[in-house]
């Protein structure tokens, strides 16, 4: 999916509750968030949807409890300006997310940048799972030479597409969605990329890889775990993301025959690096 209709809503919220109701606005497919601060600690939040979304109950108990839903709109989604927005922040060299040329991107992307259509797929960078895992990618390809990566989970292609900034050669990646494979492919072409082997299911990967990494909510995360860990060379590694606090034990409890390298977190998310030995 390339042009179309898109629907922006804008909301305001407390501050306070800002981080569990953007969660959830990305949960029901919002494809990107605007935030700005306004008078006594509230913020203002524009959402980016692919279609009409049917906001949860969550969402209107929040927003009319608080009557803070101060007006709903929707317009043309190429009308919105899209700034490149930072995928490994606060580390160095950043990379950032640039949208298409036809979207206001640069006419030239720059060694860091990434092009990503907004689309019917999850994985614009604004979110902090993908943050997360973007991190752990860049942290551990800084410090490892790998020659293959698996990305399961794959939404845009955004981290198949830093991995190949990133100088890994071989990549390969899973997505169940089809719709969220088109939005891949166009991107691996807006950037120039044509080795990047897609596929629809994790059973049709036959090789073993030295990196995994699959950003996907924890339930899927559990109950992928055997093919995920199959599809890890032995002393290769997997990067884990897509947990919220709450689940982290599972994980760890799910995971615990691998050797736990690092976790870190952002806001409420975590991820985990582990060591297949
Ligand atoms: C949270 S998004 C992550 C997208 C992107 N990798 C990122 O980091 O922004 C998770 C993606 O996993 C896909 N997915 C869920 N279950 C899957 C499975 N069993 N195999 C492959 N992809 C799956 C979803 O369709 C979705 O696109």
């Amino acid at each position: 999916m390339t042009q179309g209709s898109y629907q922006v809503f804008v909301f305001q919220v407390p501050s306070q509750a800002q981080e569990s109701f953007q969660g959830e606005l990305y949960s029901m497919g919002c494809l990107g968030l605007v935030e700005k601060e306004l008078e006594n600690d509230q913020k203002e939040i524009t959402a980016y949807f692919p279609a009409e979304p049917t906001l949860s109950d969550f969402v209107w108990s929040q927003t009319l409890k608080t009557k803070h839903l101060i007006q709903l709109q929707a317009k043309d989604f190429k009308s919105a300006s899209f700034d490149p927005y930072p995928l490994t922040p606060g580390v160095k060299p950043l990379y950032q997310v640039v949208a298409p040329p036809d979207l206001e991107g640069p006419k030239q992307a720059g060694d860091y940048d990434i092009i990503i259509r907004p689309g019917m797929a999850f994985g614009t960078g604004r979110h902090e799972s993908t943050q997360l895992a973007s991190l752990q990618l860049l942290d551990f390809a800084q410090k490892h030479s790998v020659k293959n990566f698996l990305d399961v989970g794959s939404g845009s292609g955004i981290l198949s597409l830093l991995a190949h900034r990133l100088g890994i050669k071989k990549i390969s990646a899973v997505e169940i969605d089809p719709d969220a494979r088109d939005n891949a492919l166009e991107n691996f072409d807006l950037n120039h990329v044509t080795h990047i082997q897609l596929k629809k299911d994790l059973k049709e990967v036959e090789e073993t890889f030295d990196l995994v990494i699959a950003n996907i909510i924890a339930p899927t995360l559990i109950q992928l775990k055997e093919q995920l860990i199959n599809k890890v060379k032995t002393g290769g590694h997997l990067i884990l993301s897509g947990i919220v606090q709450e689940e982290i034990n599972k994980i760890k409890e799910s995971f615990k025959v691998l050797k736990l390298i690092k976790e870190q977190s952002l806001k409420e998310w975590q991820s985990f690096l582990y060591q297949k030995s």
